[in-house]
């Protein structure tokens, strides 16, 4: 983090501390009561109860009691240094486990690579495909929309900044989207992919944190009264930045989905769900059902936090990098357009007023054209400065060919 980052913290910090004097924290006093029903999820109902009868446990008391109790005891036994050695070489869905692994993890680990029962194989590859040929709007909502947006989430904002990857956000914002990478690859969930190991590997991360993180007096000052991050509760808050958000938004810009595409790809993201650990009680069964659980659960909670905007800063200055920022300022008018302007500002955006005009007029005719239904003389010359630059922030964030390994980690940031 460079020293202009640490002051726009203690910057914005003092502002956020007038407010948390007197008990306002976004995230703890927004959340309404939990009545989502699990009838609507894929268990169809809570274990045991009769559907539509009981409602499931709130979930942000949940946490991941598989996970988490040996992940613990991996960081104490100090095996994490040698776990991550041999889990660089564990990298392809069918691969067996790397030999020497604590046997209490193994067991965990050979548990936690099965797919659900309910997982289709023919639906995701159909979800891979549908993330293949829309790349360029998958791509560019997943790195802007949903990138930008847990930069909004209070809880994942401090969770991310305080952790030991929030020290180096190059490195994380590039593991972060290895996730995104793997999740729409042709592969993904086929022996020869990837995604099984990203989730799996993701899971035992979440894990460390919530092991590491209560240790941190930054996390532990600001983290509204929660005493053990990642919640199952949280993890379906950053869920639905990212798929809920993505397809709401392609339907807002007027992609033709058809419906077989439009499960393939709630599908993928199901199994993906189930994959991090949430238990099947919660995920969203249909479209309708995530986007009542979104509105329970992430509309509420979006809010301004002096990490959130220096987090904000540092994924734009990445982005910056696709030109030397020549563009950053369309890049900055594209994010606004994409998630808003309130998220925007609570992030810190800058009002562009060059670009947002030109972004909101441009960018439905391009994606009219490119759906087929605007001819080529009616899209403004605009609109291809406008791609040219989204495929390369596409490119940036999900083209990289080096590899990438998600590591355990075995501490917080250094304060
Ligand atoms: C790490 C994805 C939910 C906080 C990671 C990593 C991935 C990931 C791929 C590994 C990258 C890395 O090690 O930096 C996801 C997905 C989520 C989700 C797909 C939900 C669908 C959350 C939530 C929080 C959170 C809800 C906090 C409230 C963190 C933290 C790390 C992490 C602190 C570790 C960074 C470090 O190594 O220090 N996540 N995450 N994540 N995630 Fe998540």
């Amino acid at each position: 983090m460079s020293d202009v980052s640490r002051r726009k913290l203690m910057m914005t910090g003092g502002a956020l501390g007038a407010l948390t004097a007197f008990g306002v924290t976004p995230s703890a006093a927004a959340r309404p009561a939990w009545t989502w029903s699990p009838d609507q999820s894929v268990a169809g109902a809570a274990p045991g109860a009769a559907p539509g009868t009981v409602a499931g446990v709130d979930p942000q008391w949940l946490w991941d009691e598989e996970a988490d109790p040996v992940l613990a005891a991996v960081i104490d036994r100090g095996d994490v240094p040698r776990v991550n050695q041999l889990l660089r070489g564990w990298q392809r869905n069918d691969q067996v486990l790397p030999a020497g692994l604590p046997s209490d993890l193994r067991d965990f680990m050979e548990h936690a690579r099965r797919m659900p029962s309910w997982a289709e194989t023919a639906k995701l590859d159909a979800g891979a495909r549908f993330s293949v040929n829309r790349g360029i709007y998958t791509g560019v909502l997943y790195g802007l929309g949903s990138g930008l947006m847990s930069t909004a989430i209070p809880r994942e904002a401090r969770a991310v900044y305080y952790s030991k990857g929030g020290a180096d956000m190059k490195d994380r914002v590039a593991k972060t989207a290895k996730l995104g990478y793997d999740v729409g690859d042709l592969d993904a969930y086929r022996p020869q992919g990837t995604m099984v190991v990203t989730a799996v590997k993701t899971r035992l991360v979440h894990a460390a944190v919530r092991h590491l993180l209560p240790q941190s007096p930054g996390w532990s000052e600001t983290s509204g009264g929660q005493r053990i991050p990642i919640s199952q509760a949280d993890v379906l808050v950053t869920w639905h930045s990212l798929p809920t958000h993505v397809m709401r938004k392609m339907l807002e810009w007027g992609v033709r989905i058809t419906p077989s595409e439009s499960a393939a790809y709630l599908h993928l993201w199901q199994v993906t769900a189930n994959m991090l650990g949430v238990s099947d009680e919660y995920i969203p069964a249909t479209w309708e059902a995530a986007y009542a659980q979104s509105r329970q659960l992430l509309d509420p909670v979006l809010g301004p936090t002096a990490e959130g905007k220096v987090l904000a800063d540092v994924l734009l200055d990445i982005v910056a990098e696709v030109d030397g920022g020549l563009t950053r300022p369309l890049i900055g008018a594209f994010s606004r357009y994409t998630i808003g302007g309130q998220i925007g500002d609570w992030i810190g955006l800058e009002r562009e007023p060059l670009w947002e005009p030109v972004i909101a007029a441009a960018w439905p005719k391009l994606v009219a054209f490119r759906e087929n239904l605007l001819p080529l003389p009616l899209v403004p010359a605009a609109a291809w400065t406008i791609e040219e630059v989204i495929r390369r922030v596409v490119l940036l964030f999900f083209g990289e060919g080096r590899p990438i390994h998600l590591e355990i980690p075995d501490a917080n940031r250094p304060s």
